[in-house]
């Protein structure tokens, strides 16, 4: 590897990092030019890799979206804590293929403490299995094939060898406002996503327990039911110790979304919120969300780690893989990949770099962030905010004069560049969504953002809704 390459690199992300605090949060090219600039023709000779990387930073530099500006409240994505994001330099530098011990030892090591350590910061039970997935939907694909080998043995049959074909039906209960990647992990699972039994949700999105418990009550058989600990729009948490209580009574397995919303628990000041939660037999949840670890990062964890294992393992029949001689930990027969990232470095580092305290702060400092925004929006009376600031969610919609405008706003907002954020329905109507994610968020990013965000409620009232829309495409 050229050390000047390595310099160079080294001096386009400083440069990158020094521009947070003013650069512009949301992209600032169109389709058609990030296209142009990227779509060159593929040289038939090799070119210096320099060079390539220049280019590559010219071409893509307007398409950034900043995700780690601290103004950057979109869908659910942490920033980077410093060592997370040298360790993921380094991790791409080592190219460790951490699916095995055998071929990544250090890999392998630095996941198992990493794991080990997720478990306690996240209050779970200390001998659970944990694997570490690209995602949360990964994560949930992972926890649930666990779940589904369990309820399928004990029901006497073996699912990893004669697939569901003729199996007995395992019912799957999921609240009415689960996310979308519940459902895809299930199709992916062959548990299906169309007969799965929706449970009512309340004004919130949490899942009403005695809805669950009626289901439950009217039938047999092995069942699955999927509470949430932070609703992707209003971050409300389900009633945890209700809805084990009622698995527990009904033999079902109870996997847990905690994508962003476990990582209350890492907080002595929030637990409480999530009581109950370790009673639960899976859950999922991300370290690229509020742990601040570069993309990317899923976390899958099961209380019966024999169920984990057994759904997943990669070497059955592999004879040139070597056994393990010993406890080591072959990162691959947690989850569903065979090769791959060593993803326990940059997770390692960022537990290592914040400490419990630090974790803590972190958590509580972005909930306290989320709380002032809905204050700073909530003094203006075109802005209703709709959701219990609860965690680290904003749920709002604008509506002067009685007419809903939030979707120009979101649009006028994203074009402006002080700050980012989507939108979203609830309730059928357009709502924006602010997730408060990244480490580096202060008091002064979120009072700067309000003021940003209705200024551009006053602009897209009184300017002609033609006149705020991006020019048409061509
Ligand atoms: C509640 C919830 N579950 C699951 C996910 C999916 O996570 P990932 O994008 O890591 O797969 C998200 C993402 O925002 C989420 O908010």
């Amino acid at each position: 590897m050229d050390p000047a390459l390595l310099q160079r690199t080294a001096e386009i992300a400083a440069e990158y990092f020094a521009s947070l605090p003013e650069r512009r949060v949301g992209a600032d090219a169109s389709l058609d030019e990030l296209r142009s600039a990227l779509r060159v023709d593929l040289d038939d000779a090799p070119q210096p890799a320099r060079r390539v990387v220049e280019e590559l930073v010219a071409a893509v530099e307007p398409g950034l979206i900043t995700t780690q500006s601290p103004r950057y409240y979109g869908f659910v994505i942490g920033g980077g804590v410093d060592a997370a994001i040298a360790a993921d330099w380094l991790t791409s530098v080592w190219d460790q293929n951490a699916g095995g011990f055998a071929v990544a030892p250090s890999a392998a090591v630095a996941e198992e403490v990493a794991c080990e350590w997720l478990l306690d910061v996240l209050g779970l039970p200390g001998d659970a299995g944990v694997g570490l997935t690209t995602g949360c939907q990964m994560a949930h694909f992972t926890a649930l094939a666990a779940a589904r080998h369990r309820l399928l043995a004990d029901a006497g049959w073996d699912v990893e060898a004669d697939g569901l074909f003729g199996a007995p039906p395992v019912r799957v209960f999921v609240g009415a406002r689960a996310h979308t990647t519940v459902f895809a992990a299930l199709r992916m699972l062959g548990l299906g996503s169309g007969r799965v039994e929706l449970v009512e949700a309340d004004d919130q999105g949490r899942m009403r327990a005695t809805d669950l418990a009626r289901r439950l009550a009217a039938g047999t058989g092995p069942a699955i039911v999927v509470a949430q600990i932070g609703e992707v729009n209003t971050g409300a948490i389900d009633d945890m110790p209700a809805i084990t209580q009622l698995c527990r009574e009904h033999g079902a397995w109870c996997h847990v979304d905690g994508a962003f919303g476990l990582w209350a628990a890492a907080s002595p000041a929030l637990r409480g919120l999530v009581d109950g939660v370790a009673e639960a037999d899976s859950w999922a949840t991300d370290a690229h969300k509020w742990l601040n670890v570069p993309y990317d990062c899923g976390v899958a964890i099961v209380r019966d780690r024999a169920s984990l294992t057994a759904a997943m393992n990669p070497f059955a029949g592999a004879e040139y893989i070597p056994q393990p001689q010993h406890d080591e930990r072959d990162p691959s027969e947690w989850v569903p990949e065979f090769s791959r990232r060593a993803r326990g470095f940059p997770v390692y580092a960022a537990l290592r770099e914040l400490g419990r305290r630090g974790l803590a702060e972190l958590v509580e400092r972005c909930c306290a962030c989320a709380r002032l925004m809905g204050e700073e929006l909530a003094r203006d009376p075109r802005a209703t905010v709709l959701n219990d600031v609860v965690l680290n969610q904003v749920l709002v919609r604008f509506a002067p004069d009685g007419t809903n405008i939030t979707d120009r706003v979101v649009a006028a907002v994203q074009r402006e560049g002080t700050c980012w954020m989507s939108g979203t329905k609830w309730d059928g109507e357009p709502a924006m969504r602010i997730s408060v994610c990244n480490w580096r968020t202060t008091e002064h990013d979120i009072r700067r953002s309000a003021s940003a965000i209705l200024e551009q409620v006053t602009r897209s009232a009184t300017v002609p809704r033609a006149l705020t829309e991006r020019p048409a495409r061509r």
